[in-house]
């Protein structure tokens, strides 16, 4: 499989986001940024939202849960209609039973690190999990810089996962653009979130093209 754009909404106008999300109808996901005031500092929305937006959405929804306790609460999202849930690893309690769950209610499971956590003590998960997903921003927010200190990680996660030979896909969030993308490509990311970059275009549309076109090259 080729690379795939998945746009974060948290940069879409929550007032519409039906009519957003036609905006891009070249996306393969639409990301879906859950923050709960306490694992990050800052609040969005929850699965009633989701669940309103995956029946009405033609792409289906990849839940990025920034929140604490997701042992407790990530089955509720895959039951709103998230078909991919990625949970912070800094935050799970029991991570491998968490992935095995979120697998067994019929989704993808994803866990994420955030910058400074390091991917080696996680190597032998790797079989429980669809995704990986590298934070390459401080959970939080949209709009913040691209860290270049995280392509070192991305780059080992790669090997990892090609080590394992599994069908895992590798996912950056934070500052992926027209300049940045390139690099997460080049270090081995294969699924490319980017909010700011997206709905900060005059054309969504053309924006998700052009990331596919140079994050593919
Ligand atoms: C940040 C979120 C991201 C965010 C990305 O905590 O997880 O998904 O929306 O926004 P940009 O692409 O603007 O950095
Ligand atoms: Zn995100």
């Amino acid at each position: 499989m080729g690379i795939q754009i998945t746009p974060s909404m948290l940069s879409a106008d929550f007032a519409n986001l039906e009519a957003e999300a036609a905006r891009i109808s070249g996306a393969d996901w639409l990301h879906m940024d859950v923050m709960d005031n306490h694992f990050v500092p800052n609040l969005t929305l929850g699965a009633p939202v989701i669940e309103a937006l995956a029946k009405v959405a033609a792409q289906p929804i990849d839940a990025h849960l920034m929140i604490a306790d997701p042992d407790r609460w990530a089955p509720a999202y895959v039951e709103a209609g998230a078909g991919s849930i990625t949970f912070h690893v800094e935050a799970a309690a029991a991570p491998v039973r968490l992935a095995r769950e979120i697998r067994a209610k019929g989704a993808r499971a994803s866990m994420a690190l955030k910058p400074a956590t390091p991917i080696e003590p996680y190597e032998d998960m790797l079989p429980e999990l669809d995704m990986v997903l590298i934070m390459t921003v401080e959970p939080g927010f949209g709009g913040q810089k691209f860290l270049d200190l995280c392509l070192p990680k991305i780059r080992r996660a790669r090997q990892m996962i090609d080590k394992h030979g599994g069908d895992i896909w590798l996912q950056v969030d934070g500052g992926v653009s027209l300049e940045t993308i390139e690099r997460c490509a080049e270090a081995g990311a294969d699924v490319f979130v980017a909010g700011s970059a997206v709905f900060g275009a005059d054309d969504p549309e053309d924006m998700v093209r052009q990331l596919r076109d140079v994050g593919g090259r």
